[in-house]
């Protein structure tokens, strides 16, 4: 039968399937039974509606139409799928995913915008958050962690859209991050030891350059023994620390009431007595606070930033920390930052889907008024293999990190040859 003729009779079957279920008492009858039943009440309305259907055409319509009722409809498919990173979209009918790396356009569509509406409100009332046209954006995530973004008309301007960045099974592991050449063996070591004795790291990247998968993972090496609080927008980092709190921020209410910030949940998370604080994404008026928590015996404390460059990075913390404290002077601000981070972290999504470490520098400091910095390691590109490979070397800069002597009193010598080894990506 043609597509056209299916995706109506689908409408149809569901449109009867809907007048006759009780979806109250659904709610509490048992997932797997209430599914059964649904499943054959559906083959029923089918058979009623007479229609020539092959049994592939029967079956698709019967899966379909469940995932409509338990499940989040047409992404429900792409949900199932382990390969799908990113789920984008955006209008009723231009659906993206993010697949290996790379984006490809699908041929989903959803019946219409009321559709894409429902979808969005089964997502953020399970959360305990709403979407309407007074509050017409809203950050959710799905019960496996993944992050979901909607926004909605009037502010966008196709209909609803729909963004959701997923974090397969768990964080990506070291060695897998090492097998993907996402970063090499030898730069992995120096930040693991780095990030046990307490030395904090800063992460920059650009959007979905995999600065928080990179903290997930570099998370790991904080010590068993060490209380953790995370700080979020929306909950995304999975560590898997034993004392650990778990923090998120709150929108405002229909009275534009109630909302938490960051900074409200950064300063009340200093009367918790954490050992470290780790904040998702550092976005403003925390900055503040965040690097003063850094300097007051929170040290080892970690976040990611939005930013280009190392540089880029720390001018971007800087007028964070100067927005909310207009008179600090630009020298003050900048030493607090200079003696609170110790390394940046670059990552970067290249041009071949792959995300990668471009480079670890070191703040060593001030220098007048400026902060001063030196790479230990970098990405050199060399160039595009045949397949549109990004090609180039992991190169330590033979610059031993001052840093050396702050591992060495917390018990920690690292071997020579981790800043004189390369690695290619070939
Ligand atoms: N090293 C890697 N190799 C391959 N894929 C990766 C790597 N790191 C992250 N990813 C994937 O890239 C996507 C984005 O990752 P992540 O959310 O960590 O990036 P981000 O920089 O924090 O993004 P955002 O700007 O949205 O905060 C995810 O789907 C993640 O699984
Ligand atoms: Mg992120």
């Amino acid at each position: 039968m043609e597509k056209l003729n299916l995706e109506k009779l689908k409408a149809d079957v569901l449109g009867t399937l809907i007048s006759k279920l009780d979806l109250e008492r659904l709610s509490t009858v048992q997932h797997a039974k209430a599914r059964e039943a649904v499943s054959g009440l559906i083959l029923e309305i089918i058979a009623d509606h007479k229609m020539p259907l092959s049994a592939p055409e029967k079956e698709k319509i019967q899966s379909d139409l469940l995932d409509e009722v338990f499940g989040l409809g047409p992404l429900e498919g792409l949900l199932r799928d382990p390969r799908v990173s990113d789920i984008l979209v955006n209008s009723k009918d231009v659906v993206y995913i993010e697949r290996g790396g790379k984006l490809e356009k699908t041929d989903i569509v959803f019946r219409d915008d009321r559709h894409v509406m429902q979808i969005i409100d089964r997502i953020v009332s399970k959360v305990g958050r709403r979407i309407d046209e007074s509050s017409p954006m809203v950050d959710a995530r799905l019960p496996d962690g993944s992050r979901v973004n909607a926004i909605i008309p009037p502010l966008a301007l196709d209909g609803p859209a729909v963004s959701i960045r997923r974090f397969g099974t768990g964080p990506l592991s070291v060695d897998a991050l090492v097998e993907l050449k996402s970063v090499s063996p030898e730069m992995m070591h120096v930040l693991a030891a780095a990030v046990r004795a307490r030395i904090s790291v800063l992460i920059s990247g650009g959007t979905g350059a995999g600065k928080t998968t990179f903290l997930n993972m570099l998370s790991q090496y904080i010590p068993q023994s060490e209380r953790v609080i995370t700080i979020e927008d929306a909950a995304e980092l999975q560590l898997a620390q034993g004392n650990l709190i778990r923090l998120e921020t709150r929108p405002p209410n229909v009275e534009g009431q109630g909302a938490v910030r960051q900074r409200q949940l950064l300063v009340n998370s200093l009367r918790m007595r954490p050992d470290r604080i780790i904040i998702g994404e550092v976005r403003g008026e925390e900055a503040f606070d965040m690097l003063q928590a850094m300097n007051t015996g929170h040290e080892g404390s970690m976040t990611t930033i939005h930013a280009n460059t190392p540089r880029d990075a720390l001018s971007r913390l800087e007028s964070m920390v100067a927005m909310g404290n207009m008179n600090l002077p630009e020298k003050t601000v900048r030493q607090q930052i200079a003696s609170a981070i110790s390394i940046v972290v670059q990552c970067s999504r290249m041009s071949d889907g792959s995300r990668r470490v471009m480079s670890i520098a070191e703040i060593t400091g001030m220098d007048e008024n400026v902060i001063s910095m030196q790479e230990i390691f970098t990405f050199v590109r060399k160039g595009i293999g045949p397949n549109g490979k990004v090609l180039g070397t992991f190169k330590p800069s033979g610059i031993r990190p001052k840093f050396l002597e702050r591992l060495r009193v917390a018990g920690v010598t690292l071997a020579a040859e981790l800043f004189e080894t390369s690695m290619e990506v070939a």
